[in-house]
């Protein structure tokens, strides 16, 4: 089994992403779920985080909530696409059941990783600010990182021209991370706007009739609408899925073995990920760059999923 934590900022897609994860855990070994501001304010998508385990099961996985802010600048939310809650779509309740532990999600991770004799995977669906501050802490334990996960970048920019989210809340994390020699899966926007929720793919979850599909099929209505109204899509990319459909069933994605750098100065290019597909600085290759889904797979494998929960 791969050992993974899930550092996230649920979040519609994030929220897709820990669904699959835990219905695979026969393949997936969920050492803890952490938050990160990001879509909204840590509280709020930590409060996500607790109800997305309530519908979905997670009873024993601990969840720490994490950073506030991102290293240097303020905090940026996402509210014009996830809605103000950073969940909006489902009628969830206001008290979740399950509760947060009372360690800081950067101490959970480290302790984890200190404990550990095996590997571990961190998978990162959100700003890199946690993970950032893990490398700072305690960069010895790197060794004990196989492997870093992540939705973020691209070679272009969903939130500025250049620069994507996730990077762009927090890019000198990002550049803490991309620099830390940790073997890198990334998938960007090149790759994420592959894999869209259409009309088709919802009606397929909805037939399956459960509780979580129905959970997935409120999810996707309000992001395909959000994706309609902000950006003129038809369906809307499952971004944070694709890192966990990758720690399930690698087959399903195409990568380049690049180099790839953060920008975190230019004016009109802060949090850009400069990705080098025609090898031109020279530089060593960091990252494996995720440039093709078989979109079929990934969809078989969502629904598949889900339907687990019948
Ligand atoms: C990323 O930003 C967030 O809105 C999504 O959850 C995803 O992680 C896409 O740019
Ligand atoms: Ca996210």
């Amino acid at each position: 089994k791969t050992n993974i934590i899930i550092d996230c900022d649920p979040g519609h897609d994030d929220a897709i992403a820990m669904i699959l994860a835990a219905s695979n855990q026969d393949l997936l070994n969920i050492k803890a779920i952490t938050t990160v501001g990001g879509n909204v304010e840590v509280e709020k998508n930590t409060l996500n985080a607790l109800r997305i385990c309530d519908i979905i099961g997670l009873e024993q996985v601990p969840v720490a909530k994490g950073a506030k802010r991102p290293l240097v600048k303020d905090i940026e939310v996402a509210e014009s696409i996830h809605g103000e809650s950073g969940l909006e779509g489902p009628n969830l309740p206001d008290v979740p059941t399950k509760q947060i532990i009372d360690t800081h999600a950067v101490d959970l991770i480290l302790e984890i990783l200190h404990n550990t004799d095996e590997p571990i995977t961190l998978v990162a669906t959100g700003p890199l600010t946690n993970i950032a501050m893990v490398l700072i802490k305690e960069p010895e334990l790197k060794q004990k990182i196989s492997e870093i996960v992540l939705m973020g970048g691209g070679t272009f920019g969903n939130w500025t021209p250049a620069a994507e989210f996730n990077i762009y809340v927090d890019a000198e994390a990002a550049d803490v991370v991309f620099k830390s020699g940790i073997p890198i899966c990334m998938f960007g926007l090149d790759v994420t706007h592959q894999v869209l929720a259409t009309n088709e793919e919802i009606a397929k979850l909805q037939n399956i009739n459960n509780n979580v599909s129905e959970f997935v099929v409120e999810l996707l209505h309000f992001f395909t609408k959000t994706y309609q109204d902000v950006f003129d899509f038809e369906g809307a990319p499952i971004h944070d899925a694709c890192t966990i459909a990758y720690l399930i069933d690698p087959s399903i994605f195409t990568f380049k073995h690049v180099h790839v750098d953060i920008e975190t100065k230019g004016e009109h290019s802060y949090g850009m990920t400069a990705v080098d597909r025609l090898g031109v600085t020279g530089k060593e290759p960091n990252v494996h760059f995720a440039t093709e889904a078989n979109t079929s797979k990934f969809w078989t494998l969502l629904e598949k999923s889900v339907a687990s929960y019948s």
